[in-house]
């Protein structure tokens, strides 16, 4: 395991570092990738090439389970911070959560997601994310969550959203996109503005 990288309120506590496993909800469940899962992930990944393609910039890098193996033991490197959360829906896998970054000096971390087109359309994304950010802001002590989506994705707009984070301006140009920059919307949320929409669970 990479070693720890967060920091608690308490200096004299233990570094916090995000779980390896998260309970979405019965059947439905986020695990750090091991080695072994990289047949899998490869096997999804190819069957949705297509269609990951029109939104994603990676699938070009992605081409034999090497390259799935490869990118798990690059984000076991703590030092190129990228965790990645498998989601298993009664066991198979069916996407990805992602805290493509985290900021711990201002405590703000941005999530990337995706589904194989067979299990989207199920609130699978939706429950998946709302699980992460919970996870950052109870026990990580993390502030504010940003979702970065390019303008025209409307299903993941629709994700952030549902969430209820604020949409906080358009970057112009944000994202390489094979053979064209994508400008990009910025949703977000601080952890005061998620307690009160949750109720203050
Ligand atoms: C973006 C993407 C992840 C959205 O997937 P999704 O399945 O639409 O998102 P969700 O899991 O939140 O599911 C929402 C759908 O499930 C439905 N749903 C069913 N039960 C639900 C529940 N309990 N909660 C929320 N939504 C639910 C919603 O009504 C919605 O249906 P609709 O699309 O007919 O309106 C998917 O389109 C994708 O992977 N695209 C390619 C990659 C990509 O663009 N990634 C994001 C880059 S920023």
């Amino acid at each position: 395991m990479p070693e720890p990288i967060g920091w608690p309120d308490d200096p004299d506590s233990p570094p916090l570092l995000p779980a390896s496993s998260l309970m979405v909800e019965d059947g439905l469940e986020l695990l750090v990738p091991i080695e072994e899962d990289a047949g899998e992930m490869f096997s999804t990944v190819d069957e949705n090439r297509e269609y990951l393609r029109e939104w994603l910039p990676w699938l070009d890098d992605v081409n034999s389970v090497d390259d799935e193996l490869a990118m798990i033991r690059r984000i076991r490197d703590v030092k190129n911070f990228n965790w990645v959360y498998l989601i298993r829906r009664y066991g198979q896998f069916v996407g990805v959560v992602s805290l493509n970054w985290v900021d711990w000096d201002n405590r703000s971390f941005g999530l990337g997601y995706w589904v194989s087109e067979s299990s989207s359309g199920r609130g699978i994304i939706t429950k998946s994310c709302r699980r992460v950010i919970e996870h950052c802001f109870v026990d990580l002590k993390l502030h504010r969550a940003v979702i970065e989506v390019a303008v025209e994705n409307h299903p993941s707009r629709a994700v952030a959203e549902r969430l209820g984070l604020r949409l906080e301006g358009i970057s112009k140009d944000r994202e390489w996109l094979y053979d064209r920059f994508t400008d990009s919307v910025m949703f977000a949320i601080t952890a005061p503005e998620w307690n009160v929409q949750s109720g203050g669970n």
